[in-house]
This record gives structure tokens, sequence and C-alpha cells, in this order.
């Protein structure tokens, strides 16, 4: 199949979360199983700089209109891997930034512009460059007009693109919405701005379009596609994803073996196996020294890598602090995000220096680190649509405690409610059931060979992406 995707991440050009790793290992495993593959990506300053795009040999220009405004750009693409294009949407005025989304303090003004640009760009270049989709796959609110613009191109100049498109919520949170003006920057036919088009509270709803007009609708794992059609997880949305109930599926997102693995992992100090665990202590100890602790600790380590956003619990990691002071612990913290998550942790860690770490920073090889030397890795969401670090730390022999939502609920077996086969610790996303939990996680560290077959348990999981390819594979051909 020619399959093409859109987004605005994909590792390891542009990563701020899962989605990222998420659109890089299935496009990655799709082109493996000898799919045709594309991928579109905004031309951010990281992604151009990136050693590959400064070698792209491929240039081309193209125009798009935004409501009489005729904006031009060019596209740079390269092949990463056999079977596998990338092409990045470059214009300096919008993308040539430090960050995607914003200046770390807002979202930056020209969001919808910038979206809408990307977007028109992506379908303007598949008609330039006559790539011929059998599928186009957009990934949440940045892409979510690709499914749109297709329909209409279709509709008004007969043109198919592309045979059918898929569109994914990697997280229903996040839906792109603007001001009503912003609906004219589409040059959509204005019958679109209304409630079964864009029009959202007399806003434009970019997410909305695309769980409305794509062919098929998929999220990241089965649970979230039941939350997402309840009030309490659907954000506002619920009532629209509903109305898609017989088309969309929950596919589980997988680990890229190529990038997690405890046994091949080049960003460790050492590397290990199920078989042998000797590597990941001379991590645990590595990432001890990192944090500036002793090296000599009995009690446990709990990691936590993390964007600080509301949705990652932070808050109830938070209101356990005293539970970290008292007790034979350490706790390490790596994320950026929310000023005000980000000045509590600060002040946590100046309280016990020597036993709460923080790190307010982007850094691959310390989530890494954190992955492999923790010996929990705490992840209390209070949504999670799939969440990959629970999946990361099975792999490496790192206990998760996780909250029961979404991806979460799928992907982790409770150790005290099912002792034969369970993988990591289960709470509700509150204060006191994280509490609970976390007093569990000592009494587990403390009985040996009882943690150690948890650990075995969660690091014998497939968690690869060869079952989510399979999937989504299958999706496509279904549709078409
Ligand atoms: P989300 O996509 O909601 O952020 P996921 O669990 O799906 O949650 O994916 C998060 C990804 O982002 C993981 O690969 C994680 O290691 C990474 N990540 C988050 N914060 C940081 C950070 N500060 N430094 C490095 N990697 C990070
Ligand atoms: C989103 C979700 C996360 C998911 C990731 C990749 O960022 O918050 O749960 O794992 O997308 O699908």
């Amino acid at each position: 199949m020619k399959i093409v995707h859109v987004a605005s991440e994909l590792f390891p050009y542009m990563k701020t979360g899962g989605l990222a790793d998420a659109v890089g290992a299935l496009s990655a495993a799709l082109a493996d199983d000898g799919h045709e593959v594309s991928v579109f990506l905004p031309g951010y300053r990281a992604a151009c700089e990136h050693g590959d795009a400064a070698a792209a040999a491929r240039r081309l220009r193209f125009k798009v209109e935004l409501a009489g405004d005729f904006l031009a750009g060019d596209v740079r693409a390269f092949s990463p891997r056999k079977n596998l294009t990338v092409y990045l949407i470059c214009r300096e005025e919008f993308f040539d930034r430090r960050a995607p989304y914003g200046n770390g303090e807002r979202d930056y003004d020209d969001n919808s512009d910038r979206f809408i640009f990307f977007c028109k760009a992506v379908v303007e270049m598949l008609r330039l460059a006559d790539l011929q989709a059998d599928i186009v796959h957009c990934h949440d609110w940045q892409a979510a007009l690709v499914p749109v613009l297709l329909r209409d191109s279709e509709r008004r100049h007969g043109v198919t693109l592309a045979l059918k498109t898929v569109f994914t919520i990697h997280n229903i949170a996040y839906q792109g919405v603007f001001p009503a003006k912003t609906f004219a920057r589409t040059n959509l036919p204005e019958e679109l701005y209304h409630i079964d088009g864009l029009e959202y509270y007399s806003q434009v709803n970019l997410m909305k379009g695309g769980i409305l007009f794509a062919d098929r609708v998929t999220t990241v794992s089965p649970r979230y596609a039941r939350e997402i059609q309840t009030a309490d997880f659907g954000c506002g949305l619920d009532g629209v994803v509903q109305t898609r109930a017989d088309d969309i599926v929950g596919l589980l997102n997988g680990v890229d073996t190529g990038v997690w693995n405890p046994a091949t992992d080049a960003l460790l100090p050492a590397r290990y196996s199920a078989g042998n665990l000797a590597g990941k202590k001379v991590c645990r100890t590595e990432l001890l020294k990192r944090c500036g602790f002793v090296v000599e600790t009995t009690g446990p380590i709990f990691g936590i890598v993390a964007r600080l956003t509301e949705q990652k619990g932070m808050d109830f990691v938070l209101g356990n602090a005293d539970f970290f002071l008292a007790q034979d612990c350490r706790l390490v913290v790596l994320g950026s995000g929310d000023k005000r998550l980000e000045t509590h942790l600060r002040e946590l860690a100046a309280v016990a220096p020597q036993k709460i770490c923080f790190a307010a920073k982007l850094d691959e090889g310390m989530s890494h680190l954190i992955e492999a030397g923790a010996d929990f890795f705490v992840m209390p969401s209070v949504f999670e649509p799939c969440g990959l670090n629970q999946m990361y730390s099975q792999v490496y022999g790192t206990v998760p405690i996780v909250s029961r939502v979404g991806g979460l609920a799928d992907t982790v077996i409770d150790a005290d409610e099912n002792p034969a086969a369970g993988t990591g610790l289960m709470c509700e996303p509150e204060v006191l059931s994280l509490r609970d939990a976390l007093q569990r996680a000592l009494m587990l560290f403390a009985d040996r060979p009882r943690y150690a077959a948890v650990q075995q348990r969660g690091m014998a999981r497939d968690f690869s992406w060869n079952v989510a390819a399979r999937a989504y594979e299958q999706l496509y051909q279904d549709s078409l």
C-alpha cells in the first residue's frame, strides 16, 4: 500500500511526547513490511537542522491560499530508511522556531494559521508530487483538517488524492479550538461551519473535523476508545465521538525496540536482559550519582518522566510529598511544562536534596537512565490515551505504578490483585489511592523474590510494534 502519515511530531526530528515515538515507530514498521510510506512533518528548526534533513536532496516549492493570502513554502524530502520518505513542510515564518507549539508560557498566537497552512501544504503536495496515496493517516488536531480538505477537494474538483483517510486521536484534551473568524482561513465552504462540521460552540474545532470526516477513526488503546465516548473523558467531544461509535477502534501503541531495549540501549552506561540484571544495577548506581544521592541506598528509587501537565497526575505525587520525605526511598522526576508544577517540584527537591531530585528539562539520555535505573516508575495519570513509559518500564524491569485509566489499565496488571500474573501496581487517580500503592510498593520491594517475579513477568511481555502495525495494516485493508 501507499501510506501517507501526517503528524506534528516524528521521532527523532521533533518530539515533545509519545506522539513522536508512536508515529516514528509505526511508519518505520510499515516501511519494513514493504509498504511505501511517506510522513509529512512541519519543518521545525530542529527537524531542518537534523543531519538527515540537511542532506535532503529534493526540494519543491509550493503555494497555498489562506483566505486570499497566497503563502509560499518549500518541501524538503529525504529517505531515512528503505521505503520511507519524510517530507518537511517549511516556511520560516511559521516553523523556524525552537519549540513546536508555544514559548513555554503559552501557545503561539498564530497556531491556527501555522497548522492550517501545514494541512493545506500536505494536500497540495499530494497533488504536486502525485503520491497516489491509498491511505492518508492523520494524527491529532494539527493534522485533522487534512481529511476535511481532501473530502472537499474531491467534491469540488472531482480529484481523488487519497482513497481512504484515517484519523487517530492520541489525546482528545488538545483539540485545536480557535475563534470563529479562523474558519475563513480554511477556504472551506460556509456550510461546513455548522454543528455537523467544524463549528463548536461558536468556535472552530479542528479535531472535530478529523473525527467527522475521516473514513476511519482510531485511538491508542481500547479502554480510551470507550472512555472518550463519556462526558468524564471526552473533553466536550464525547457526543461527536459517539456519532462514530461504529467506526472507532482502540489500537494499543507498541514499544520501538530499536530505541527502547535494555539489551542494546546505547544511552545506558550498561546493558542488560531478563536473564542477567547486573547491568541494571550499574544503571541504578549511575542514576543515584547523577541525582547527587548517596550510592548506598537501601530503599527503592521511584522514577518519573513526563510532560508536566495536569494529565500526568503530578498533583497526586506532590500530595504525597510527606511520604517521599518520611520513607526510606528516593524520588527522581524528569519533566518540564506547567510552571506551577515545576515550582512545586523544585521546592520539594530543595527541602530534601539527598532524597528528591527534579530536572526540569528534556533529556533523552536521562529518560532512558531513569527507565533503567529506577526500581518503580510512577505514572498516576488523570487520563492516559495509551502511555508509553509504563510499557518501557516493564521492558526495562522497572515496576510501574499506574492509575487505572486508558492505556495504563490496558497494559499493566496489578500484582496484589493478581499475584500470578501481576506486572505492576495500580491505583485510582487520587492522592490517597496513590499513597496506598506507594506503600504496597515498599512492601513489594522488601520482599525480594516477589519483586523479582513481578519484574520478570513485565520483562517477558511483548509490547513490540509488530502487533500494532499488523492491526493498522488490517484496518487500512478493511477500509480500502
Ligand atoms: P505523552 O505522549 O502524553 O507525553 P507518553 O507516555 O505516551 O506520554 O510518552 C511520553 C514520551 O515522552 C516518552 O518517550 C517519554 O520518555 C518522553 N518524555 C517526556 N518528558 C520527557 C523529558 N523531560 N525528557 C525526555 N523525554 C521525555
Ligand atoms: C499522547 C497521549 C499518550 C500516548 C501518546 C502516543 O501524547 O497522551 O498517552 O501514548 O499520545 O499515542
